[in-house]
């Protein structure tokens, strides 16, 4: 593995019961399990290929989906993190996070995608996850600018970035073929000047929450 073409990667990033770990073959079937409990909440904001969702979701996809992850990994295009809550010593998987094409060069740049389990929605965990990831990236992964793109139809989607202090930068026209048909997006951006002098985004996030409290 040439480990110069990985800045930052593997790594375990934690933060309170939020911690942000690479995928193990054995989540199989945690996985399969969550994707298949929440075909409705995910398949809207998602591309998949033709297929039956159970089939794309099954513990034997997630085989394939887990050796592409490490493949791109591996060549430093992106750190796919299993997002998981720890209650009383015992991890639980529920949701995902992906720094993706990463590009290195004058760029220094990396798209974020990310879920989570409905069953846990609205307590912060991806916005904490994006915290965590997002300080890493610019951090030991050596990475400048951070891109999210949204369908304009995703309240919860846009809060989340929004709330972190994401700039809307630009809108796509039909950006990506999700849910049947190519959908509109707005893009949001993050590069590291905007929170450095604040001690990085995980501390702006604990600063929103504790005044919100
Ligand atoms: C978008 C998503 C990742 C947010 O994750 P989260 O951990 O729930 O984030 P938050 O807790 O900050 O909640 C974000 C917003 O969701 C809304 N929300 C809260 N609870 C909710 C629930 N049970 N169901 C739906 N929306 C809810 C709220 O508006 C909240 O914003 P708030 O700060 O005003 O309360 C999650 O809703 C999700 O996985 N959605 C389906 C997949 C998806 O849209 N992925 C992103 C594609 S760009």
């Amino acid at each position: 593995m040439n480990l110069a073409a990985t800045p930052g990667w593997p790594v375990v990033l934690r933060d309170g019961a939020v911690l942000l770990r690479p995928y193990r073959r054995s989540d199989a079937t945690a996985w399969s399990e969550i994707r298949c409990a929440n075909q409705a909440w995910l398949a809207p904001w998602e591309s998949f290929p033709p297929g039956r969702w159970d089939e794309l979701n099954s513990p034997a996809a997630f085989r394939w989906v887990y050796r592409d992850q490490r493949k791109q990994a591996r060549r430093g295009e992106s750190m796919p993190f299993a997002v998981c809550l720890v209650d009383g010593g015992r991890e639980r998987l529920v949701g995902h996070l992906n720094l993706g094409n990463i590009v290195r060069r004058a760029f220094c740049s990396a798209y974020v995608g990310y879920w989570v389990d409905g069953r846990v929605a609205g307590r912060g965990v991806i916005p904490t996850a994006m915290a965590l990831a997002v300080d890493h990236a610019f951090g030991p992964g050596a990475l400048h600018r951070i891109e999210v793109n949204i369908r304009p139809e995703n309240g919860p989607s846009r809060r989340v970035v929004e709330k972190l202090g994401f700039r809307e930068e630009a809108y796509h026209p039909r950006y990506m073929h999700i849910d049947g048909a190519w959908r509109d997006h707005i893009g949001y951006a993050m590069t590291s000047e905007e929170v450095a002098g604040e001690g990085g985004l995980l501390a702006r996030w604990h600063r929103l929450r504790a005044a919100a409290s």
